[in-house]
């Protein structure tokens, strides 16, 4: 079988194939893209979609985001959580905290979301567990100290789900050199080699590994 090129074209089948976004989050991404720098960091449709699928077959007691930007899969997740289940998101920059906010209030899950503001480190050592998914996309150059905050929390069925690990496919090119690309690949290679659990590394958007407890 000839491996899968993901060309604009078939990116745009993807999103076609994917139960399209509830109102309030199309609304979050389009003033996202209006209004906030970086819209390409957005979670979007499909993973937004992916994340909220977990959600729904985990049905966990408490989530954890580190890096909310705007608030795109804090509010995907949130749409699918248990009566009682609630999400904690937190966001260093208080630019992006306050957008996220005032879109959180104007959804209907303004009960399920809270935003703390600070770095990520910070809210990991706030909250005692267990964590039952935890969703890692803050700064790239963070994500071994995150896993290792978050490992020893983990619910027995708990579950990472690491974004951007193929890092526009940077990590595979040995030319590529940058710090945030390095830093992917020391992740990547230090969840494959830690015996206390199984990752999956899937080709999602920009790359999305699972983990889960061995
Ligand atoms: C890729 S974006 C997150 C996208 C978001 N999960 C979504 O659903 O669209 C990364 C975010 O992490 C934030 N961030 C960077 N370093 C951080 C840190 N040390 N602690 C908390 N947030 C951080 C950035 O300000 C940015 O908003």
């Amino acid at each position: 079988m000839t491996p899968l090129e993901l060309t604009e074209a078939l990116e745009a089948y993807v999103e076609d194939h994917t139960t399209p976004a509830a109102p309030h989050l199309a609304a979050l991404e389009a003033q996202t893209r209006e209004q906030l720098e970086a819209p390409g960091m957005l979670t979007g449709l499909v993973e937004g979609r992916f994340l909220e699928t977990l959600v729904h077959v985990m049905q966990p007691r408490l989530v954890l985001e580190l890096g909310t930007y705007s608030g795109y899969a804090a509010l995907a997740m949130a749409a699918a959580l248990p009566p009682g289940g609630r999400i904690v998101t937190c966001e260093i920059s208080d630019e992006h905290a306050d957008f996220a906010q005032r879109h959180v209030d104007a959804s209907p899950h303004a009960d399920r979301v809270e935003i703390r503001r600070g770095p990520a480190l910070e809210t990991i050592a706030q909250l005692d567990g267990p964590l039952d998914l935890v969703f890692v996309d803050a700064d790239k150059e963070g994500y071994v100290a995150y896993y290792e905050a978050v490992v020893p929390k983990l619910a027995p069925h708990g579950l990472i789900v690491a974004d951007n690990t193929l890092w526009g496919g940077s990590v595979a090119d040995p030319a590529a050199g940058e710090e945030s690309t390095q830093a992917l690949r020391a992740f990547n290679a230090y969840v494959r080699d830690d015996p206390r659990t199984v990752s999956v590394m899937l080709t999602v958007r920009d790359g999305v590994t699972l983990i889960r407890r061995a």
